[in-house]
């Protein structure tokens, strides 16, 4: 008799907004069965966002909220939360979602809610990180991975990776070397919180 085979590894949502490409090394990665996590839904702002080809590609199902379908943001927030619960995730990954989430879905998820940012908190924070950080000179920028609170970026730094700032970087070039360390950071990252968790101490967070 054939056995039914039922996935027991760390259920993670993905949100994205735009082209996906981080969410397209997560994918790649928990394709391989033992990666310790699985990407159960990927939920999106916008319906036209590339990440949603991407996952229906890999198979993964996908949902869309966006902000202009609802009258308060906060009806909005409310659907968000129920669409990423509908999946029942140990954890949520924001990979490039470019809205700040609510206070139903930060309660109902607390402490289990992650982001990638394209800078080295707390420099930079917001929707411009990689132009602000050119804008300023920086020699050094990178990427986060942090906890989210109800602030921009502000959350718990759980790993980050360096990148230099070349004389002749322009935003779009910057940006793409920052994903290319980007990619490894959240693969690895999600690994590690699949298979050890992740402890909050006041400010600090620490993979176990
Ligand atoms: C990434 O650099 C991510 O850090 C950034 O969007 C990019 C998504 O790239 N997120 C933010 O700026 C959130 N404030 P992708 O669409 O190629 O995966």
């Amino acid at each position: 008799m054939e056995q039914s085979h039922v996935d027991q590894r760390t259920r993670f949502v993905v949100l994205a907004s735009g082209t996906g490409t981080l969410l397209q090394s997560l994918l790649d990665a928990t394709a391989d069965p033992g990666f310790p996590a699985q990407i159960v839904a990927v939920g999106a702002d916008v319906p036209d966002a590339k990440a949603l080809d991407r996952a229906q590609k890999s198979g993964v199902p996908t949902f869309v909220r966006m902000v202009s379908e609802y009258p308060l943001r906060t009806d909005w927030d409310s659907a968000l939360t129920d669409a990423i619960d509908e999946w029942n995730p140990d954890w949520v990954f924001c990979a490039g979602f470019m809205r700040i989430l609510g206070p139903s879905t930060l309660a109902r998820f607390a402490g289990r809610i992650i982001n990638t940012h394209p800078a080295l908190l707390p420099a930079f924070p917001g929707a411009h990180a990689v132009r602000d950080a050119l804008a300023y000179g920086v020699r050094v920028t990178g990427c986060t991975v942090h906890l989210v609170d109800e602030g921009v970026d502000t959350g718990p730094i759980i790993a980050q990776a360096p990148v230099h700032v070349d004389a002749s970087d322009d935003e779009a070039g910057l940006h793409e070397r920052i994903k290319m360390a980007e990619r490894s950071l959240v693969v690895g990252t999600m690994a590690a919180i699949a298979s050890r968790g992740c402890v909050i101490d006041g400010r600090r967070a620490y993979i176990p």
